[in-house]
């Protein structure tokens, strides 16, 4: 389906944001032009205060440019009324924000659960996947634990088992990595990786972690407003039987949680 528009998930013409008016104008974005493929995965540096929030919240239709387009799944979101974007978002878009935003009354599973609901799945389906995603981010045994009983690193892979879930074509990933250890951190990358690979889903992450270069397809550096892209690696990833050292460990990292979050099982294929 997402062929229909050349595999161009994310589209960004030159995406303008300021914030102030008159003289107190701070030009944010100056003008970012972004490209994200189906099964990309890309990932944005920037220091502090840079922009990238400002950016995945325009890309999420959570706030609007001060100039600029923005399509995704090739509909021009500015021009789609509130019903619609919303649909759009709903239905397309998984999140990760910085801050989590899990619900403090519901348990991991349960907020899972609440994700789920709004594309209006099957309890045995919501089921299913709220299992596959808890495992796949090693939390099987925080299912039912609420988020005041976790602590950041596992409430943020909560916050990701959600995401994943949800099985949407693109993820935006706000710091995915900042509470995880590094172990953590690469189990979380690698099944990003996979699914990417498995699903065709989308990867925008923005982040500081230097890590997560070692895990995408693309990478891109925000600099006073605008996006430079860095050359690609010598060698891409691949699996071939001498892959670097960093390669082995993604390959690691991806197979087994990948498919469980994602393949669906022969029951639900047929
Ligand atoms: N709603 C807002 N009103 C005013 N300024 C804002 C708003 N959101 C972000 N900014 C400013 O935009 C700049 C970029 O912020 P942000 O996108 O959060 O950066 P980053 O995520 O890269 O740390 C900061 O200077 C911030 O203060
Ligand atoms: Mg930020």
């Amino acid at each position: 389906m997402d062929r229909l528009y050349n595999g161009i998930l994310v589209q960004t013409t030159d995406l303008r944001r300021s914030f102030g008016s008159g003289s107190a104008t701070v030009p944010v974005l100056r003008g970012i032009d972004l490209a994200v493929q189906a099964g990309e995965m890309v990932a944005l540096y920037g220091p502090s205060g840079s922009g990238k929030t400002t950016l995945l919240n325009l890309i999420g239709a959570l706030d609007r440019p001060t100039a600029g387009t923005i399509s995704l799944c090739g509909q021009d979101i500015l021009r789609l009324g509130e019903r619609r974007r919303a649909k759009l978002r709903r239905q397309r878009l998984g999140f990760i924000f910085q801050n989590y935003t899990l619900m403090p009354s519901y348990t991991s599973a349960e907020n899972i659960d609440l994700a789920l609901r709004l594309p209006g799945l099957w309890v045995w389906e919501r089921r299913k996947r709220i299992r596959a995603a808890l495992e796949a981010v090693g939390l099987s045994a925080w299912a039912n634990h609420l988020p005041d009983q976790l602590s950041g690193g596992q409430r943020q892979r909560v916050a990701i088992a959600r995401a994943l879930a949800l099985r949407p074509a693109i993820i935006l990933a706000d710091e995915p990595t900042s509470g995880l250890d590094t172990r953590m951190a690469r189990r979380v990358l690698g099944l990003f990786h996979g699914i990417a690979r498995a699903q065709g889903t989308a990867f925008l992450i923005v982040s500081h972690d230097p890590m997560i270069a070692d895990f995408v397809d693309t990478t891109y550096d925000l600099q006073e407003g605008t996006l430079h892209r860095r050359q690609p690696p010598a060698a891409p990833h691949t699996t071939t039987d001498n892959a670097s050292a960093t390669d082995n460990a993604t390959t690691t990292a991806t197979t087994a949680p990948a498919e469980a979050v994602l393949i669906p099982s022969p029951s639900s294929a047929t």
